[in-house]
């Protein structure tokens, strides 16, 4: 069984921004491009480092819809989770969003 959870106004989260967010012990990255809302785990299925965000705190590159993980390149593209270039060989895992009552939602897992 899933639940939608909120996660911050539509408002805070402008095109072209990125946020991470924990739910239930996992953190969420959550991105808006082009007014599209799109929502991974922000942990690197390689060797487990975060996605969104370099060491420094600066946006990791994001190549049209794909993340480029900061520590050795591997890509994840955003709108499903699929890894996209090498060293990444495994999906992260994927999120369904929605804005309801001009909140950002995600659905995760009872
Ligand atoms: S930890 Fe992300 S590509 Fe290696």
């Amino acid at each position: 069984m899933a639940r939608w959870v909120a996660l911050c106004p539509s408002d805070e989260l402008n095109d072209g921004q990125r946020e991470v967010f924990g739910v239930d012990g996992v953190w969420i990255a959550v991105f808006n491009v082009g007014g599209v809302l799109y929502a991974i785990e922000d942990l690197c299925t390689h060797d487990g480092n975060v996605l969104a965000f370099d060491r420094d705190d600066r946006p990791s590159a994001l190549v049209g819809h794909e993340i480029e993980c900061p520590r050795h390149g591997g890509r994840f593209d955003i709108r499903n989770g699929k890894a996209t270039r090498s060293p990444a060989e495994i999906d992260v895992r994927w999120f369904e969003t929605r804005v309801v009552d001009n909140q950002i939602q995600v659905q995760v897992d009872a």
